[in-house]
Order: C-alpha cells, then sequence, then structure tokens
C-alpha cells in the first residue's frame, strides 16, 4: 500500500484563514448586494510606500541589463541588507547581533513553519493558546503529536499554555520545561505585548532549563509603550532564543515576500551549533529572496522610507483605536489593539466564537476570526484586525455598534 505522511491526517481540515475566507465567499455570493466588510486574516491594505516602488522599478531596470543583472541571491541574503537590519533593527537597540547571524527569506510565515526542522521529532514543544496555527499544524505535520513515552521518559507532542483573561493573556513558566518555547509578541492573536521584565523571566528560564525560545516579534512596529522590540534587548537572550521578524506588517509585504530569522552564534544545544544547522538548511533548500524584493526591503531602511511606513502604521494605529473604543463603547469587554494590529473580544452573551463569526457576517457583514480558531483558550473571544482601509474600520464599528 502507499504510504502518505499520515500526520497531516491528524490536521484540522482546512487552514484556519482558508476557512474563513471560504465562509465569506459563500456568504457574497449568497448575498451580492452587502458590502461584505473583511477584519478577518490580517493582511494590509495600504499600498507599498513610495521609497519602495522606486527601489522596485530600479531593481527591475537594473535586472534588464547584463552588467546590472542578479542571479541566484546569496543563501543567507544580501550582504548590504543583514548589515542594514543589524544596525537598524539590533545595533539601535542595544542588542549584538551581527550580520551573518541574520538570514533574509521569504517571509516570517515560511521559517516559523520550518524553523520545528531544527528538533528532534520526540523534542516537547510549547505554544501559548491561542496561537498563531502556523507553529502547531507544522509540528502536526512534523508527527509531533504523542504524549508522554514512560520507556524514554520524553514527551511528543504540543503543551498548550492557556492564555485568557484571568491570566492577564501571560502564561506562566511551565513547570516541566519544555525543549521548545514558541513566544510571539505583541501577541497574534490577543493583540497584547509583553513587559521587558517578563521577556527576562522567559530568558532567564530558558538559559536554566535549556529550552529553545522561539520569539515571533512580526508585530514589533506597532509597540506604543515602554516595551521590548526584540527579545535580543534581554540580557543572555543570544544563548537560549531564536526571532522571527517580517516586513510584512510593518512596511506592506504581505504579497511582496520578505523577512528574516535570526539566530545567534551562541545558541548551543546538544554541542551543535543551530545557527549552523539552519545555515545548512538553508543552503540545501532555499535559493534567496528574489534581488528586487531585497532591494525593496533596503528602501524600507532609508530615512524617506521609514517616514512613510510610521505613516502607515499610523493609519492603521488609529484604525484599532476607533475599534477598541467603539466596541467598548458599546458594551463589548475589549483586550489588545494598543501594541498589536490585533483586537480580542470578548464574544456577548457567552456565544461560541464560531456563532459570534456567523452573527457578524450574517448581520453586519462584518468578517473577523473566531478566537477557538486560534486553540482552545480562544473559545469565547473574537479576533478584529486593525489592518482594514480607515473608511472600512468606521464602517465596520458603526455595523457592529447597531447590532
Ligand atoms: C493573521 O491574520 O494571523 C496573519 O495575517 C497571518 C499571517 O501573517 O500569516
Amino acid at each position: 500500500m502507499f504510504r502518505i505522511n499520515e500526520n497531516y491526517l491528524k490536521l484540522g481540515g482546512s487552514y484556519l484563514f482558508s476557512t474563513v475566507g471560504r465562509k465569506a465567499r459563500e456568504f457574497q455570493a449568497q448575498h451580492p448586494e452587502v458590502e461584505v466588510i473583511s477584519l478577518g486574516i490580517g493582511d494590509v491594505t495600504e499600498p507599498l510606500c513610495p521609497a519602495v516602488i522606486k527601489a522596485l522599478h530600479e531593481a527591475v531596470e537594473e535586472m534588464g541589463h547584463a552588467e546590472s543583472f542578479h542571479g541566484y541571491a546569496p543563501d543567507l541574503g544580501y550582504v548590504w541588507l543583514r548589515e542594514c537590519i543589524a544596525k537598524n533593527d539590533y545595533a539601535a537597540r542595544g542588542a549584538r547581533i551581527t550580520p551573518d547571524e541574520i538570514f533574509v527569506s521569504d517571509g516570517a510565515k515560511s521559517d516559523a513553519g520550518a524553523i520545528q526542522e531544527l528538533f528532534s521529532l520526540d523534542a516537547r514543544i510549547a505554544v501559548c493558546d491561542p496561537v498563531y496555527p502556523v507553529y502547531v499544524d507544522s509540528n502536526v505535520m512534523a508527527g509531533r503529536t504523542g504524549a508522554f513515552d514512560a520507556e524514554t521518559g520524553r514527551y511528543g507532542g504540543v503543551l498548550y499554555m492557556p492564555c485568557r483573561a484571568e491570566n492577564g493573556f501571560s502564561p506562566s513558566l511551565p513547570e516541566e520545561a519544555p525543549d521548545v518555547i514558541y513566544l510571539c509578541y505583541p501577541n497574534n492573536p490577543t493583540g497584547m505585548g509583553i513587559s521587558k521584565e517578563k521577556l527576562q523571566n522567559w530568558v532567564d528560564y530558558a538559559n536554566s532549563s535549556g529550552a529553545v525560545i522561539l520569539y515571533d516579534a512580526a508585530y514589533e512596529a506597532y509597540i506604543t509603550g515602554d516595551l521590548p522590540h526584540s527579545i535580543y534587548e534581554c540580557d543572555g537572550a543570544e544563548s537560549c532564543a531564536i526571532e522571527l521578524r517580517s516586513f510584512s506588517k510593518n512596511a506592506g509585504f504581505t504579497g511582496t515576500r520578505l523577512g528574516f530569522t535570526v539566530i545567534p552564534k551562541a545558541l548551543v544545544r546538544g554541542g551543535v551549533s543551530l545557527h549552523d544547522l539552519w545555515a545548512r538548511r538553508h543552503g540545501t533548500r532555499y535559493n534567496g529572496a528574489p534581488y528586487i524584493v531585497q532591494k525593496a526591503g533596503m528602501a524600507v531602511y532609508s530615512e524617506e522610507g521609514k517616514a512613510q511606513i510610521r505613516e502607515q502604521i499610523g493609519i492603521y494605529q488609529k484604525n484599532a483605536r476607533l475599534i477598541r473604543e467603539g466596541l467598548s463603547g458599546a458594551g463589548y469587554t475589549v483586550y489588545g489593539g494598543v501594541d498589536a494590529p490585533y483586537i480580542w473580544l470578548k464574544t456577548p452573551g457567552n456565544m461560541s466564537s464560531w456563532d459570534f463569526f456567523d452573527l457578524l457576517l450574517n448581520q453586519a457583514g462584518v468578517v473577523g476570526t473566531p478566537g477557538s480558531g486560534f486553540g482552545p483558550s480562544g473559545e469565547g473571544y473574537f479576533r478584529l484586525t486593525a489592518f482594514g482601509s480607515p473608511a472600512n474600520t468606521e464602517k465596520a464599528v458603526k455595523r457592529i455598534q447597531s447590532l
């Protein structure tokens, strides 16, 4: 008999955002007269800023001439981009990350899914619950679905760390240390940030237990308060943490694809450098993000680029405030949305997350994301994104208010 990877059969029927998209399309087909507003998947709506567009045009032009044409990009990314990232995202924040510890990629989602390849199949994985589904699904695809194995004394599978209003959406450190801990701050989906002190606790915990933290900082550009933008702002993070970063949410690259992963050389487990393993993996599986896209990424760090993307982020932050204030004024209990582009609300009257999804779609023509799709502790919650256009965001809030 033909043998497929049966781990795939243990996944939910479809990826969360595919299900949400399908339901919205079905509703729209049945109700063509309704102007459906999507505040579901966190996809940006502002166009790429002028500095990025200019860089793209120039790079495309270069590709048309033999003397400035570029073929395969270097495995780890062009050195000019990695130097720029090290300077702007790390040195400027007091973090000691060198360009050769930065791996440029086609986005944080790809890296978030692939990074688990570095760990043994019986590694015990911990995730916050609710959680960005990619962390869990990629581990299930790899086969980390088992329970405690008395013979080996090891765990397989994924440990959920509940994050609900009762614990301020901030999990306590697990009593028994996992091998790998996924943390995402500012958080998707709850929209909550983490203080430097709390993040330092995680770093100390990982260093003393030998765990590795996979830190997803895709939403750091939305921080308004005095919170860490990178885990490497914490002492000792270089010896226990990998950081994932994205150009999608800060510079609108969701359709252009660019991100990077940082693996410090000081991160060694079982006598093996995780940096070397990832470099080996990158070399084998990856031929680099396109030259033109890396050039566009450089433009994000130019003075004009910085000013232009700041303005865009400001637009989304204003949307977040509008949703937060508009819904709490209408009696909803809302969380997040201050340091992140996501608003996490309690469903009214203890409705299930999917029932509220249906209600919102059918009666307000607004698409959000059911909290339970992010994990068991998301049941009874609902996520709205601030990435819609200002006009649609305002319309959606008014419609929800008048339900
Ligand atoms: C989300 O809506 O959670 C994100 O857009 C998904 C992603 O970044 O892949």
